[in-house]
């Protein structure tokens, strides 16, 4: 079978924000297609792959005309006639033809775009699902799926200043029993804002408008909610993405909400007083992305009883993976294919947190898709947890279902990763 990569094509299509991204479209000689979509980030670090948008006024700017025209120009001419099958030769070749160290040039939007639309032709070619032909005969899990219940930070407003409010459910037995737990406590806490005559709809990834009159607030009513559920610490664990990176630079971390400043001291006995007095299990970028020292204060605080993700802070990157774990920072990574820029990058960072015995958790962005892609990386590449938002909205809802739906092929061999894919020696 001819696999050598005769169209590209960029379209733009519109995602859960209503703003533009990047779709890419690749046919090989022998006819099998594949699709990759770029999903953008809100609370984005500074060192990740530039997502191009056009500026200017239309579409407040985040036009990609730009990042199409590469797509169909320089991407295409230096892509045709190219292997599918060989994924990192294609990745290289983008990489080398945007020649900046964050894809500046031709746009991490067109290259991740590009990137996934090869590797699904790729599977397409071999006539296996996508999950099945990363694995290569590999053996999978289903996930521990992070799953948010209220929304904050810059996904709703500035609300709360805390981004995510997660849970994970450690304590189920398949992928199916987790989303039904946490169907459970997604429910609960609605009827307990309801209760509180402050439910007000959804934030940018589907979590419970947070009306809070503190951060702290927030971790109440979610461990009330988790009881409500009728579930104990063990089996469903609370899960947090502060983003401090949004309200926090140079050393000092500023709570809007609360009218409260703190230094990185501080603010670390704050975190801490947290862990100790709620079930967290998981703490995501703690501190500012410029607040190394903090993100080594954190880690070696909490020791191995809470794992803790760079997000922003080491912005899915192997190099920044392998320093941070020489300084020891963080135990887990956040894995976002676009942060990187291509399938290559994004699976070498996984592979070198695997070496590391650290924990890697694949995650959508905010705006998404319909696109489930990164359902087939987190179980292809069994890296044993999986982030895509909160409980509603259909790009957030595509991304679990597809798993339920990679569960029931799997049949008698599936095994749900649950609390033994986390860095950490005990349960909450
Ligand atoms: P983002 O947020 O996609 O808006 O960057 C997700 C996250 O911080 O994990
Ligand atoms: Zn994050």
């Amino acid at each position: 079978m001819n696999t050598s990569i005769e169209h590209i094509v960029g379209r733009r299509i519109w995602d859960s924000r209503g703003r533009p991204t990047v779709e890419v479209e690749v046919e090989l000689a022998s006819g099998a297609r594949g699709r990759g979509v770029a999903p953008a980030g809100a609370s984005r670090g500074s060192n990740e792959a530039i997502d191009l948008r056009d500026g200017g006024l239309e579409l407040g700017g985040y036009g990609v005309r730009s990042a199409l025209a590469n797509v169909n120009g320089p991407i295409a001419s230096a892509l045709r006639g190219m292997d599918a099958m060989q994924q990192a030769q294609v990745d290289a070749a983008l990489i080398e033809l945007d020649g900046t160290s964050n894809k500046a040039r031709m746009g991490g939007n067109a290259t991740i775009a590009t990137s996934l639309a090869v590797l699904h032709a790729a599977a397409a070619a071999a006539g296996e699902p996508l999950w099945r032909y990363l694995a290569g005969g590999a053996p999978v899990r289903l996930p521990l799926p992070e799953i948010q219940i209220f929304g904050g930070g810059a996904h709703a407003g500035r609300r709360v200043d805390i981004q995510d409010f997660l849970v994970m459910p450690l304590g189920a037995q398949s992928f199916d029993e987790a989303l039904f737990m946490v169907a459970e406590v997604y429910h609960a806490a609605g009827d307990l804002m309801a209760a509180r005559g402050s439910r007000m709809g959804v934030a940018d990834e589907g979590g419970w408008w947070p009306d809070f009159g503190s951060n702290e607030e927030a971790l109440e009513v979610l461990a009330q909610a988790i009881h409500k559920a009728g579930y104990r610490n063990d089996e469903v664990a609370i899960s947090l993405d502060i983003a401090a990176s949004e309200f926090g630079r140079n050393g000092r971390y500023k709570l809007a909400l609360e009218s409260r400043e703190f230094g990185t001291e501080e603010w670390l006995e704050l975190l801490l007083g947290w862990v100790r007095r709620y079930p967290i299990i998981s703490v995501e970028d703690p501190v500012a992305e410029d607040d190394a020292d903090g993100m080594r204060a954190f880690t070696q605080a909490v020791g191995r009883s809470v794992q803790v993700i760079g997000d922003d802070f080491l912005v899915t990157d192997a190099a920044r993976v392998a320093t941070a774990a020489a300084l020891g920072q963080c135990n887990a990574v956040l894995i976002k294919p676009n942060q990187a820029g291509t399938v290559t990058e994004t699976r070498r960072t996984m592979e070198v947190a695997r070496e590391l015995g650290w924990g890697a958790v694949v995650s959508a962005r905010s705006g998404e898709t319909e696109d489930v892609a990164i359902v087939h990386l987190a179980i292809g590449w069994n890296t044993g947890q999986l982030k895509v938002g909160s409980f509603s909205r259909s790009e957030r809802m595509a991304k679990w279902n597809e798993a339920l739906r990679i569960e029931e092929q799997l049949g008698s061999g599936a095994h749900y990763a649950g609390w033994q894919a986390l860095p950490v020696r005990s349960t909450p």
